[in-house]
């Protein structure tokens, strides 16, 4: 019977227990000294939401229309490479939940399940992810799968012009396949719940890469991605007629290049904390970006997000809509399918209470008057 988890602090506490700490770090590492993901939350943290009174709130929607179509809640499942590790098919569970919860659900190109396994579970709410890590003929062979395999939204990574080196990851010596030491055998020895659970499921691999090992067909996580530019983009506009958003932007000036190069939205985040690593915090940039690219543009917003009313203070600050990232596996990994329901739940709860206690009934009246003006 999985443990009810009252917060994703609570979750994470419970993950920590259940898995490998190379598993463990891998997901909650992040780049340098890892500030950048401790500010991500404490920004959050340190915006205020202003009660409101004697507004009637009894009936209350989480529903929100955005990418020209309607969505069950107002944020989704941010793309997450090899998110099998942390509990097997965890992106099966991933692409059943965006169904279930009608929630975007994002495959990343380093994913541990197939384009095509995770589109016919997730269908309509099943994202793919790019990353450009090797020529670019594998990489546009990947959206043409994409496009085959029936997605109606592409989301281009642009914050990895090179991955950033993860502390946690390197003394742990993660990489894939696993290298077994007497260390890491010891780790996965003290879990045996997950080890028994990954051995019977087979390791995780890169699924959209057969040929993981080949020079030819292989994708190496760690090769330079520095190459890719904006005339990258007109290529990539060019190639796919449908949703393209461009995730990882923070500076007015490049968003609105992007805008201007036909992406239909932007996703504003640093990544989680996981690359540049004296950014400031995320939701800084996201009333800059807001303001360059104009008030009815399309904008997301990641990066720190751990309770609900950090998902209405983004909607308050200007994005459209909020995707989270880590919380997801934690939630997975204490509790399989029930451990990741019970993470969108409480989210959902908690956003719900918050929009009461704010005085708005549905997502679209969440404006900058939720948030407490210091003028006031
Ligand atoms: C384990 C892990 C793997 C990730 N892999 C990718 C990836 O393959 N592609 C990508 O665009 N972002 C990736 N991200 C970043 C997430 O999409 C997202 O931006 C970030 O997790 C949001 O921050 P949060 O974890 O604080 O919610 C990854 C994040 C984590 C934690």
């Amino acid at each position: 019977m999985p443990k009810t988890v009252y917060s994703i602090d609570e979750a994470r506490d419970v993950a920590q227990q259940r898995l490998p700490k190379i598993i463990f770090d891998f997901i909650d590492g992040a780049a340098g000294n890892e500030s950048t993901k401790a500010r991500n939350r404490e920004a959050l943290e340190q915006i205020y939401l202003q009660p409101r009174v004697l507004i009637n709130v009894d009936q209350r929607s989480l529903k929100t229309s955005f990418l020209g179509r309607e969505w069950g809640l107002p944020f989704g499942i941010a793309p997450m490479g090899l998110c099998n590790l942390a509990w097997p098919q965890t992106d099966q569970l991933f692409a059943q939940a965006a169904v279930k919860y009608n929630i975007p659900a994002a495959l990343s190109t380093a994913g541990s399940t197939s384009i095509e396994d995770f589109g016919s579970i997730a269908k309509q709410n099943g994202w793919f992810q790019l990353y450009v890590g090797g020529a670019e003929e594998q990489a546009m062979g990947l959206v043409t799968r994409a496009e085959e395999a029936g997605y109606d939204t592409l989301i281009f990574t642009v914050d990895v012009p090179q991955v950033a080196p993860r502390r946690r990851d390197m003394r742990n010596q993660f990489g894939m396949p696993f290298k077994i030491g007497p260390k890491q055998f010891w780790d996965f020895a003290t879990h045996p719940r997950w080890s028994f659970a990954s051995l019977f499921a087979g390791a995780p691999r890169l699924a959209n890469f057969p040929n993981s090992n080949s020079k030819q067909d292989g994708w190496d996580r760690n090769s330079g991605r520095g190459k890719i530019d904006f005339d990258f983009l007109d290529r990539l506009r060019a190639k796919w007629p449908h949703k393209l958003i461009v995730k990882g932007v923070t500076f007015g000036e490049d968003a609105q290049r992007i805008q201007a190069a036909g992406a239909d939205a932007i996703w504003v985040s640093n990544h989680g904390g996981r690359q540049l690593a004296s950014a400031p915090p995320a939701i800084s940039f996201l009333p800059k970006v807001r303001s360059a690219v104009g008030p009815d543009y399309p904008l997301m917003f990641d990066s720190g997000v751990r309770n609900g009313d950090s998902v209405v203070k983004a909607l308050a600050l200007g994005a459209d809509f909020v995707m989270l990232g880590r919380p997801f596996l934690w939630g997975t990994a204490a509790g399989g399918e029930a451990g990741l329901n019970n993470v969108i739940d409480l989210l959902a709860n908690e956003i719900s209470v918050t929009m009461a206690q704010v005085g708005r009934v549905c997502i679209h009246e969440i404006d900058q008057d939720v948030l407490v003006n210091s003028s006031q």
